[in-house]
């Protein structure tokens, strides 16, 4: 499955992505806002177990994100189970040389549409730590409506943060 709208595209990884998303991913700044499965630093070693896993267990909602041809970032849903199996996790990062560039907010709005009108999801939601005011702007762009604060929810840095809560639904149940 792939996705394109102008110069982004998603596309299901490859084991030759492995390089590029250790460059990219071994970035304290990428990391510090994600949860500890994705690692710091980030190897190569890591890279391969991750794309191994997406093209095993999730090749239909683990997308590498392209940007005129070039791989820049991930994208991703995780559809939840259970009684929330109409509801799935967005998590996404961009390679900081090619932040501000409108690029997640491209790639996040198009796969919301694929998780709606291909996936059947009715909801998509995320976390994001409150020191993160970039990745609240992208999801407040794309249409999410910030829908609460988990206090001191996060542990990360030997710290406590808040965790602020976005969620967008399918428009055919609004
Ligand atoms: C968050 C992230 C995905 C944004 O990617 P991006 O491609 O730069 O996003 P976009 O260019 O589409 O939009 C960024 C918006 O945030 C704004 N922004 C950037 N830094 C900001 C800051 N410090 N404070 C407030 N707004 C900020 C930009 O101005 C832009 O908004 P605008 O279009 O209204 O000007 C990227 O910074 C990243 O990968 N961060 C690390 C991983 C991460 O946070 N993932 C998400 C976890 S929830």
């Amino acid at each position: 499955m792939e996705l394109v709208s102008g110069e982004i595209r998603l596309r299901p990884f490859r084991l030759s992505d492995a390089d590029k998303l250790a460059e990219m991913a071994n970035n304290k700044k990428i990391s510090r806002n994600l949860r500890d499965g994705f690692p710091h630093p980030y190897t190569h070693e890591d890279a391969i177990t991750f794309i191994r896993h997406c093209l095993e267990m999730h090749h239909d909602t683990f997308f590498a994100i392209e940007f005129r041809g070039e791989h820049v970032g991930n994208i991703s849903l995780s559809p939840c189970g259970d009684v929330y199996r109409k509801s799935a996790e967005i998590g996404y990062f961009i390679a900081e040389p090619f932040w501000n560039k409108g690029i997640a907010s491209a790639a996040v709005n198009m796969i919301v549409q694929f998780g709606f009108t291909s996936l059947g999801l009715m909801r998509i939601q995320t976390g994001v730590y409150e020191y993160n005011p970039a990745s609240q702007r992208v999801l407040e762009k794309c249409g999410f409506v910030k829908e609460g604060v988990f206090k001191k929810a996060i542990y990360k840095e030997r710290k406590l943060w808040d965790e602020v809560r976005y969620a967008i639904l399918n428009p055919e149940i609004q």
